[in-house]
């Protein structure tokens, strides 16, 4: 077996990713020196997925503390404060995003020595991601049959967290124990995460597996007998609404008309109990994502582009979202507010 990639590390100040824009062609590895080339690397996807982008934050004002720790608090806190807002601007939609920066923030507020807890507090939260998501790697088993086969979409695995992943995680975690599976891969345009990142990751694991388009998702689940869809996700609401890449919302209501499955993953810090729809902002991309294939243009320069990054799927469509404590039920909003209560996180 393996050993599972790290997409993030910490080196006495320094934050080393894997820059996902060079994958599938080299594994290269790019080092961030200050807060402007983290908030870089989130906006051009350099690092990219939900529990990912929020540990990427985390440490990158852990760097900041880092490199001013002999300011007095109150200086050092206004650096912060500088950081924090210029990273909330760089992706709108994944809560872990804001959940990272606000956990950080509290840190640098109520300490009286902020430069160490909050580097303490980073390296906690990276910590923290394996073992999180190792447990829904654990807990998503009880779904997962002998013979199965799944459809996935986006990228959910090593690469969009620090190294177990969410969906993913999941099937890699039943390909080690022995179960035999059979994986597709939607290629996820316009980003390809699908295609780049998690065909890499299945075959990097060995898993069986196939890359289809995105628009051959209803004749797959028809003709290739899927058993199951798994998913991340970048926000859930208190209801059970989710937001994740899009594409989801489609291959939601493919899998409900053909009586798939049709699951989520994701750890308790994507949950976003304040936010109702009216209020999650999806982000949107330039219109060059849609307009070129890499360098190769594929449509008219002067197209009107339509790039929504995320989409929003109501509960309905969904059988169960698994978390690291439990796999979660209908009805939703009862559910997800009896495991927040027990967690006392409201
Ligand atoms: O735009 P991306 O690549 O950051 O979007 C990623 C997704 O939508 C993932 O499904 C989600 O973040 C969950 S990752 C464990």
């Amino acid at each position: 077996m393996r050993e599972r990639l790290q997409s993030i590390y910490w080196k006495n100040g320094k934050i080393v990713i894997i820059d996902q824009t060079k994958l599938p062609i080299s594994l290269e590895y790019k080092v961030l020196e200050n807060i402007n080339e983290v908030a870089e690397a989130i906006i051009s996807m350099r690092v990219r997925g939900a529990p990912l982008i929020g540990v990427t934050a985390a440490l990158g004002l852990a760097q900041v503390a880092y490199q001013n720790r002999d300011l007095s608090k109150d200086q050092l806190i206004l650096k912060l404060e500088k950081a924090a807002d210029k990273l909330r601007k760089t992706r709108p939609t994944a809560v872990n995003l804001f959940f990272a920066i606000n956990r950080i923030m509290s840190v640098a507020y109520q300490s009286p020595e902020p430069a160490r807890n909050i580097i303490e507090e980073a390296l906690n939260m990276l910590r923290e991601d394996i073992e999180i998501n190792q447990k829904i790697a654990e807990i998503g088993q009880e779904i997962i049959e002998n013979g199965d086969i799944i459809l996935t979409h986006c990228n959910t695995g090593s690469l969009a967290t620090v190294s177990v992943g969410t969906a993913l995680g999941i099937i890699t975690y039943a390909h080690e124990i022995g179960k035999k599976i059979k994986v597709y891969a939607t290629e996820t345009r316009p980003k390809l995460q699908g295609a780049r990142l998690t065909m890499f990751e299945l075959l990097y694991a060995g898993i069986d597996s196939y890359l289809i388009p995105d628009t051959a998702v209803a004749y797959t689940m028809k003709t290739k007998k899927i058993k199951k869809v798994i998913v991340g996700a970048d926000r859930i609401l208190r209801d059970g609404t989710t937001y994740n890449k899009i594409g989801t919302y489609q291959i939601a209501i493919v899998a409900r008309e053909m009586n798939i499955k049709f699951y989520i993953a994701a750890p308790t810090s994507t949950f976003d109990l304040e936010k109702n729809r009216e209020s999650v902002v999806i982000e949107e991309r330039g219109g060059e994502e849609v307009i070129y294939f890499d360098k190769c243009q594929i449509a008219p320069s002067n197209a009107n582009v339509f790039n929504p990054a995320f989409d929003e799927t109501s509960p309905e469509y969904i059988d169960g979202i698994i978390t690291e404590y439990e796999i979660l039920k209908k009805p939703f909003e009862k559910n997800i507010h009896t495991l927040f209560k027990s967690i006392s996180r409201v």
